[in-house]
């Protein structure tokens, strides 16, 4: 059984064959943390790993000695600051950053949370309002629930935790109910998910960091003493950062190495923060932010916070990734899309931006439905009167001008071409000017007495009050049912400032951000489950929302704004470490590139775009007929490769970040073939000889190893490096590949020798296939 409880000891045991986690009660009553890391066998009792001394200034729970025998409390030894725990407090002993605060009625924030029962049960449960990791089958896993109390304040605690039988995760969260029999209200000013505390800090601090057009890079320093931490404070979870740490081993890399993923599953406010003591001991957590957060409980009211997603992994990084990919692709996104192959979409955005009507955008679609597109999508400016991106937003009726019509009549000339329709929305937003705004303004967040900041010309729709989502969800319902729509991008162009709810109490006001997020998965709920065949692709102004809270609802989401391919390897092998293929949504753009300027080949934008879900962002009326045929022969290979894209495992071989190249590459379960990209950023001239090890194949399987033709995209046989279409490939076995590497550099110093295509930004895609 995966959660085994001792107790009498006091001790609760979660492990499969992969990982262990250890608790016990503390003689206080209080929970504390004894070990997590790779798997350890079980015992009745593990009371020997807490580790106490004496030290000097430290305030001490205990003046006397303990009586059972099993642990000699010394009388100074038992100190809140020098012992790991499950939820810490403040105020109470521990001067560490507490796990939560409840302010009280006589304004205290003392609390004594104290261990008084447990339940388990087969299965995972549903978290009210907010997106989850699940089971299908109650035997994938198990969950403990731990109940404490905070007796004087009548403040009671569940500690959640969920193991999964086949997988080395273990989702948190907590819930706090107010018990109170006096009827007072607590207010909740800090409440984490999760909260870790680690023996040492031997390890360095992994996170996504970056911006708009640069999102989720790869950010790794050594921890070091006193808090470090990283969050959002935008409303939403940002391109600046990404609600996921790693912490590694020193010397982790891709393949081997010791490594704790965590992640939550949220969109909005969040905190995650490493605090290493004087004595070296590690405090991590993850949750809500703390700032502009507080959450009143009246007596009988709970609260529950989102969940942290825990990852251990002892294959290093990759090892890491392949979890989270497994956990999020099977058991975060759902739905009717969750396992299909995604369609190839061609959108008008970066072709048309809101300058088009209803003939060219049939002329586009028209053109790309003969290259083999499967759906177009309608990107901004299709509604209202949006002509520039300062009006509209919130009259989401279509704009006859551009298409007299409306979206049913398009729509359906759409699909008499034999194409599916998708279309854009951005529901949060009102434009000041618009219909809705003056009829009500009193709907966007903002005080009355106060300068409203606009962004993008647009302000925030109060989703916290539910006449405001029951209004987008009845208009949205209204469109999509009223049209033949396939798919939905919904989009969020700005960060949310002015954080307060008219016509609502000064209590009310710490729950807006919060409420907001909460509003915003409402309305996904209810429209994803009226429209369960739509596909949802999550966006924010390109990657700023893209984490797990989203792929619940939507199982694929606009990586960035940038479709440069040259900067998309970064972005997307920053992006895998958490989430899946399949969760990237990847367009090859026109050049130069509307971003960067840059010119890169068509084998190229096509090559590091196949990794996800696949589509093109230009106008297909201006391909020249050589990039048509390109353009018919990227489509036959995503057709032809995209399943198996999406559901094999995946592997870094190269990173952006450290050099010239960038590799990665996917392996089929059976081990038996893989699809390899190698990217190189510069041409090199005359260099010296570069392989790439590979990974993940079988080392006693013999493969052949064959390349993409750059224009037709058929595979071309290859011997040493060099192409030998006209001979029998050469057959390597996996550990060749592997331990030696498949060599990327042919000896030619210039175009005229080599039989690869020289360029700054090179990708060649590779296929090894056992023989
Ligand atoms: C930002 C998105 O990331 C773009 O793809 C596009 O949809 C624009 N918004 C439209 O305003």
């Amino acid at each position: 059984m995966p959660v085994t409880v001792h107790e009498k000891t006091g001790i609760f045991h979660l492990h499969n064959d992969k990982v262990s986690y250890v608790m016990m009660v503390l003689p206080n009553g209080e929970m504390g943390q004894l070990y997590y890391g790779s798997c350890i066998h079980d015992r009745e009792d593990f009371s020997h790993l807490l580790e106490l001394g004496h030290r000097d200034m430290a305030p001490v729970v205990f003046d006397t000695e303990g009586e059972d025998g099993r642990v000699r409390w010394g009388s100074t030894t038992f100190s809140l600051e020098h012992i790991r725990q499950e939820y810490p407090s403040y105020g109470t002993g521990d001067m560490r950053q507490p796990a939560f605060e409840i302010l009280q009625e006589n304004g205290s924030r003392l609390s004594h949370l104290e261990y008084c029962g447990y339940r388990t049960f087969e299965g995972k449960e549903k978290l009210p309002g907010l997106p989850a990791t699940y089971t299908e089958d109650n035997s994938e896993a198990q969950t403990l629930v731990l109940e404490l109390e905070d007796k004087a304040s009548g403040a009671r605690l569940e500690l959640h935790y969920t193991i999964y039988q086949d997988l080395p995760v273990i989702t948190r969260h907590a819930v706090w109910i107010n018990k109170s029999a006096a009827g007072i209200t607590l207010v909740l000013s800090r409440a984490m998910s999760l909260n870790l505390d680690l023996p040492d800090s031997d390890y360095d601090m992994i996170d996504l960091a970056g911006a708009s057009l640069r999102e989720r890079y790869v950010d790794r320093h050594a921890l070091h003493a006193g808090v470090q931490s990283i969050g959002s404070m935008r409303g939403h979870s940002s391109h600046q950062f990404n609600p996921f740490v790693a912490l590694a081993r020193t010397g982790t890399d891709e393949v081997s190495g010791e490594v704790i993923g965590l992640s939550l599953v949220y969109s909005g406010n969040f905190l995650v923060q490493a605090e290493v003591d004087t004595m070296g001991v590690t405090r991590l957590m993850i949750g809500i932010h703390p700032q502009s957060f507080a959450w009143p409980l009246k007596a009988g009211e709970s609260f529950c916070t989102p969940e942290a997603v825990l990852v251990y992994s002892d294959e290093g990084l990759g090892g890491m990734s392949r979890t989270f990919h497994k956990l999020f692709r099977n058991r975060l996104a759902r739905g009717y899309w969750r396992d299909r192959e995604r369609p190839i979409v061609i959108n008008n955005w970066e072709a048309t931006y809101m300058k088009f009507d209803e003939a060219k955008i049939l002329e586009i679609a028209a053109e790309a439905k003969k290259l083999g597109v499967e759906m177009f999508v309608l990107d901004d400016g299709w509604f209202g009167h949006r002509d520039d991106d300062s009006t509209s937003l919130g009259d989401w009726y279509p704009d006859l001008k551009k298409l007299p019509g409306g979206i049913a009549e398009l729509s359906e000339k759409v699909e008499a071409l034999g194409m599916k329709f998708g279309l854009w929305i951005e529901p949060e937003m009102v434009s000041p000017e618009s219909d809705l705004y003056r009829a009500h303004p009193e709907w966007v967040l903002g005080s009355d007495e106060r300068h409203i900041c606009q962004g993008r010309h647009q302000l925030e729709l109060d989703l916290s009050k539910s006449e405001v989502t029951d209004h987008l969800y009845e208009t949205l319902e209204k469109l999509i049912a009223g049209a033949r729509i396939s798919y939905i991008k919904w989009d969020m162009n700005r960060s949310i400032s002015d954080a307060f709810s008219r016509g609502n109490d000064a209590l009310f006001q710490e729950t807006v951000l919060h409420r907001q997020i909460l509003g915003v998965y409402r309305l996904y709920e209810r429209l994803t489950e009226s429209f369960p065949e739509i596909l949802f692709e999550s966006c924010a102004s390109g990657g700023g929302r893209f984490d797990p809270g989203m792929l619940y609802y939507a199982p694929q989401a606009w990586t960035s704004d940038d479709t440069d391919a040259a900067e998309r390897v970064k972005i997307q092998y920053g992006t895998s470490l958490v989430y899946p293929l399949s969760s990237m949504s990847n367009h090859v753009s026109a050049v130069p590139n509307h971003q960067t300027y840059r010119s890169v080949s068509m084998f190229t934008r096509g090559a590091v775009a196949a990794w996800g879900s696949f589509g093109y962002e230009l106008d297909a009326t201006h391909l020249t007929e050589e990039e048509q045929e390109e353009v018919k022969a990227q489509i036959g290979f995503i057709q032809r490769w995209r399943g198996y894209l999406q559901k094999g495992e995946f592997y870094r071989l190269l990173s952006p970040f450290d050099g010239n190249e960038t590799g990665w590459m996917v392996v089929a379960p059976d081990k038996k073939s893989g699809l390899v990209l190698a990217y190189r950023d510069r041409q090199p001239v005359n260099a010296g000889y570069r392989r790439m090890k590979l990974q993940g194949l079988d080392p006693d399987l013999a493969y052949k190893v064959r390349e993409a033709d750059h224009k037709t995209w058929e595979w071309l046989n290859l011997e040493n490096g060099a192409r030998a279409s006209e001979r029998q490939p050469l057959a390597h076995y996996g550990d060749e590949l592997m331990k030696i590497g498949l060599l990327l550099s042919d000896a030619a110093c210039g175009v005229r020798t080599s039989q690869v295509t020289q360029e700054d930004a090179q990708a060649r895609i590779f296929l090894v296939e056992a023989v």
